[in-house]
């Protein structure tokens, strides 16, 4: 019993019945539009009843506002009036907003009990025609047309509804596998290292560590690319940043997310990660990608082919590669790459793995399936997910592959706050110019507990690891707050 977010919540119950108290348990006070509350704004309290009128034209302007806008809207009031209600649930379906009535409610005596303990009690006779405003209210609910209508029992807290679920225990094994069922490697694509470039790299991996990541992955770009930062932002080359992080004694799966074959020779590239291998011990992992932004490319004088020449380079240079990590130095000939001789020192220690960077359904999956050990996707929409996955397994089965020797991974960019406060505050940092609500359904904005519920669900859709990062990540501290996501 979930209510959506964001959604319009009109709650209905009695003067006591807990209405104002279970808002503020689940809601910032900005999201709740109380006529209480607005009576105190424009009369000289909240139990000024000559300053209704003002107090309502005033909410209905606030929920119509809010609603616009597709903002979480709890409209606090007694809720008995019908065609409010049914004015709201209009706004909020022309919005396309969920719309969700609360019906609020406690036992009789305890309702009569809490209106006693107040400062300015209703009388008697009032909170008695409530309570039968309230049965007729419940009656007409059902017809109105709402998505849902809770009812919630304030002298049984253990049954409230809530909007977001208590995060579960800790990973019960040691494991780097959290209880969601997927790993999480922290992603860094920012770099705010400020006067202390190793001293910072050093600390977010350290951080990492703590927090119970399983790896780190670094952007492999020549130039900060736009959906990150800007263009004179700094980017690392990140082999050699992750050879500084390769003797930190950390138990981190260390490599790139991903690095675009037209950057170097495959062989190259092998090299590196056989190099990163051998530095720790076989924690080495390589994402690769067939490169799409043109202009790091014409920015460091690096040729960038066509889109069906740059996927033919992907294909030959995974075959490249696994060529120079196998044992010996033998030639290597498989039709599409020939190589006279496979010398490559330091071998890597056991198996590099290899991620395909990219969504391609059509021929970046279809390498993922054939030459991978992974793909990494960078939706985490359960219906694109869903068709993404089903064309890589279609893929396996084409090329006699069982679909479980290649791993699902997605790329996830969330935002991520402690609690609901937290959390709305970073969409109002982040969203730039773009409408609240709609930055916060795209970055998935919600707390810890939240994003764990989301990572089991992509668990269940077949994701193994998600590479994980926030829009603003730049501290040590930043990296330890996820540790409850990751555990
Ligand atoms: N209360 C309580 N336990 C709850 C809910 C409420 O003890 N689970 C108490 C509150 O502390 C408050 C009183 O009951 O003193 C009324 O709660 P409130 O949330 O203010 O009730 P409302 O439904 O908002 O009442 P009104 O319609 O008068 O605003
Ligand atoms: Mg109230």
């Amino acid at each position: 019993m979930a209510i959506p977010d964001p959604a319009l919540v009109v709650l209905v119950g009695a003067s006591g019945s807990g209405k104002s108290t279970w808002a503020a348990q689940r809601y910032r006070p900005a999201e709740v539009v109380s006529s209480d509350g607005l009576r105190g704004v424009v009369g000289s309290g909240p139990a000024d009843l000559d300053a209704s009128t003002d107090a309502f034209a005033v909410l209905e302007a606030v929920v119509s506002a809010r609603v616009g806008r597709r903002l979480t809207t709890v409209v606090d009031t007694l809720g008995f009036d019908t065609t409010r209600r049914r004015s709201w649930l209009t706004a909020a379906r022309a919005a396309g907003l969920p719309a969700v009535a609360v019906v609020v409610t406690a036992p009789t005596a305890v309702c009569r009990q809490r209106n006693a303990a107040r400062d300015r009690p209703v009388p008697a006779k009032v909170l008695a025609q409530q309570l039968r405003q309230l049965d007729v209210a419940r009656a007409d609910l059902a017809a109105e047309g709402w998505d849902d209508v809770v009812v919630v029992d304030t002298a049984d807290t253990a049954t409230a509804p809530s909007i977001e679920q208590p995060s579960a225990a800790a990973a019960p094994d040691g494991s780097r596998r959290t209880s969601t069922g997927v790993e999480v490697v922290l992603q860094l694509s920012r770099f705010p290292w400020g006067e202390d470039p190793l001293g910072w790299l050093r600390s977010m991996a350290l951080a990492a560590d703590e927090a119970g990541f399983s790896g780190l992955a670094l952007m492999d770009h020549l130039v900060q690319i736009p959906q990150v930062g800007r263009a004179w932002e700094t980017i690392p080359e990140p082999w050699v940043a992750l050879g500084a992080l390769a003797g930190l004694g950390t138990g981190l799966r260390l490599g790139t997310l991903v690095t675009p074959v037209t950057f170097r020779p495959a062989g190259v590239t092998a090299k590196a990660a056989a190099t990163l291998s051998a530095l720790t011990g076989g924690r080495a992992f390589l994402g690769v990608g067939a490169g799409w932004w043109e202009r790091e490319h014409a920015g460091f004088g690096v040729p960038f082919p066509t889109a069906r020449e740059r996927l033919d380079t992907l294909d030959r240079s995974i075959r490249t590669m696994r060529a120079l990590w196998a044992a010996g130095t033998k030639p290597y000939d498989d039709g599409r790459v020939s190589l006279p001789e496979t010398t490559c020192y330091p071998r890597p220690v056991g198996p590099v793995p290899v991620l395909v960077g990219g969504n391609g359904e059509h021929r970046t999956l279809r390498i993922a399936a054939e030459l991978g050990d992974g793909c990494n996707l960078t939706t985490t929409d359960p219906t694109t997910l869903s068709r993404k996955v089903a064309a890589l397994h279609q893929h396996c089965a084409d090329v006699g592959r069982p679909p479980d020797q290649v791993a699902v991974t997605v790329l996830d960019v969330p935002v991520v706050g402690r609690d609901r406060d937290d959390v709305w505050a970073r969409v109002e940092r982040l969203r730039g110019r773009t409408a609240a609500s709609t930055f916060a359904a795209r970055s998935h904005a919600g707390t810890v507990g939240q994003h764990r519920d989301r990572h089991a669900e992509l668990a269940a859709l077949g994701v193994s690891t998600v590479f994980l990062t926030t829009p603003d990540l730049g501290a040590p501290d930043d990296v330890l707050a996820l540790a409850d996501l990751v555990r």
